[in-house]
């Protein structure tokens, strides 16, 4: 495989997985502080397009808001506190700009998917505004993030603005075309559900020169498998369980 490539096997999903707020700076503090130099997180669009991270399309279930994240202004979501759901320690915490992640995991020299998680509707506009943004905040930087996401029009923005960022398809289940849309976006990797990963998958993607990562991976015997096919990136939320440096995934 030639595409240049630079996140190692373990990668910290939503910055540490369940053990913090997801997707918080503090997230991303923990999953270092247990070892980990790589790390996915999800970015959206606030209503005046600054990229922010937040799973849900809604704030209710993470942050004390309410109502359609894409529908706010950065001015009133970066108020609002994305810890205090998890625990009192994080109560406060508030949801970070794309651009304070790049900071921190630039200093760090960590690597980054950013995986894009379009408003529903806005899939094209967000992968052209994130990409605008990530290759501001990258430029001259390495390593580069990849990006991934479900929606290939959103892809299609990235590549559209940032080309040469490199790009993964996200798949839950394998939809018909799957592989010929990861081609045509001129995609370097495919992320998939760990339960449809399997030998003929891996070999399909191998075979063409893409890498091969699973999602969301927190058990043992699910990462042996993965890692005795040869898999190149698994996303976990363990990763007080997993060693990020260890591949033969001792429990
Ligand atoms: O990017 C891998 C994984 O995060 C995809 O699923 O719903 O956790 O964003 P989700
Ligand atoms: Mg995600």
């Amino acid at each position: 495989m030639s595409t240049p490539w630079s996140l190692p096997l373990w990668i910290a999903h939503r910055g540490a997985g369940k053990l913090a707020p997801e997707n918080t700076l503090a997230a991303f503090r923990l999953g270092a502080a247990c070892g980990y130099r790589a790390f996915e997180c999800d970015v959206k669009l606030s209503q005046d397009d600054l990229p922010f991270l937040l799973h849900d399309d809604t704030l209710e279930r993470t942050t004390n808001g309410a109502g359609t994240a894409g529908d706010q202004p950065w001015q009133a979501l970066s108020q609002l506190d994305a810890g205090s759901w998890h625990g009192r320690i994080h109560a406060g915490e508030p949801m970070p700009t794309l651009a304070a992640i790049a900071r921190y995991v630039q200093r760090n020299g960590f690597a980054l998917n950013i995986e894009i998680k379009p408003t529903p509707g806005l899939e094209l506009h967000t992968g052209e505004v994130v990409g605008r943004a990530v290759r501001d905040l990258w430029s001259g930087v390495t390593p580069l993030p990849l990006f991934s996401s479900f929606r290939p029009e959103a892809l299609q923005g990235a590549r559209d603005t940032a080309p040469d960022v490199p790009r993964a398809l996200l798949l839950d289940t394998l939809w018909d075309g799957w592989f010929d849309i990861a081609r045509a976006l001129g995609c370097v990797a495919v992320v998939t559900n760990h339960n449809v990963m399997d030998a003929a998958v891996m070999s399909q993607l191998h075979g063409a020169g893409l890498r091969a990562l699973c999602y969301t991976v927190n058990l043992p015997q699910d990462a042996r498998r993965l890692v005795a096919l040869g898999i190149d990136g698994i996303i976990t939320d363990a990763v007080d369980r997993f060693s990020a440096h260890d591949s033969s995934v001792i429990d």
